[in-house]
């Protein structure tokens, strides 16, 4: 930039060679930025100690949770074990671990059931809609007599649904019990100590009554 421009650009701008020369070597927008710097540093602050307020309470106090309605129309048998499937006024779970049939109707009955009886072609075919094929203990036996099927709630097995899978039972071996439902859903005499997963069955809870 020659001499001439230079004076013609000063006589354009006159107001800036008018600034102090301590605004001129401290322009505006640095403080502008400097107070910005700080305002957000005091909000992120201020946010910080928020959050760690609201996550010391969350540790301290157990979460209060009031179900509503929607919770129990998504899920019948309780929002607080949503793990229970619900269908035809009855709720069933479905093993995830194998185990051997004694021990599985312990466990149902640990959680307030019992191994699922089934009753009708309806329930097989909601029961096998969700056993994919493995092995999975119902609640039915001849450990007492052998070739007299009982079922664990006590439902009549002669005048009741049956669903075997075609020759069983056959107590193989002489030593078949316990039963199960077995590939493609139907049913199949196997020793009791065999492990499968198991269903559990129980009636719906009745709803408690609204308490306002
Ligand atoms: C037989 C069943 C028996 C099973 C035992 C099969 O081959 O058909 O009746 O229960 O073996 O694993
Ligand atoms: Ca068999």
């Amino acid at each position: 930039m020659d001499e001439e421009e230079l004076q013609d650009d000063l006589r354009q701008f006159p107001a800036r060679s008018a600034l102090p020369r301590c605004l001129r070597s401290f322009p505006a927008v640095y403080l502008t930025l400097f107070l910005t710097s700080l305002l957000l540093l005091t909000l992120s602050a201020l946010a910080l100690a928020r959050v760690s307020s609201i996550s010391s309470k969350l540790h301290q106090e157990p979460l209060e949770r009031n179900f509503t309605d929607s919770d129990s129309f998504l899920f019948p048998c309780g929002a607080d074990s949503p793990e229970w499937e619900y269908f035809s006024g009855h709720c069933y779970y479905f093993s995830l671990a194998r185990t051997s049939w004694e021990r599985a109707l312990e466990q149902c009955r640990e959680r307030g059931a019992g191994l699922a009886v089934v009753g009708s072609f309806a329930e097989q075919q909601f029961l096998m809609s969700r056993t994919r094929n493995e092995r999975f203990w119902i609640g039915l036996s001849d450990r007492n007599s052998e070739g007299n099927w009982e079922w664990v709630d006590g439902t009549d097995y002669t005048s009741a649904f049956t669903f075997w899978k075609e020759g069983e039972p056959n107590d193989s071996g002489r030593n078949e019990d316990c039963a199960h439902l077995w590939i493609s859903g139907k049913w199949n005499d196997v020793h009791c100590t065999f492990e499968c997963f198991f269903i559990c069955e129980r009636p719906l809870a009745p709803k408690s009554p609204n308490p306002h």
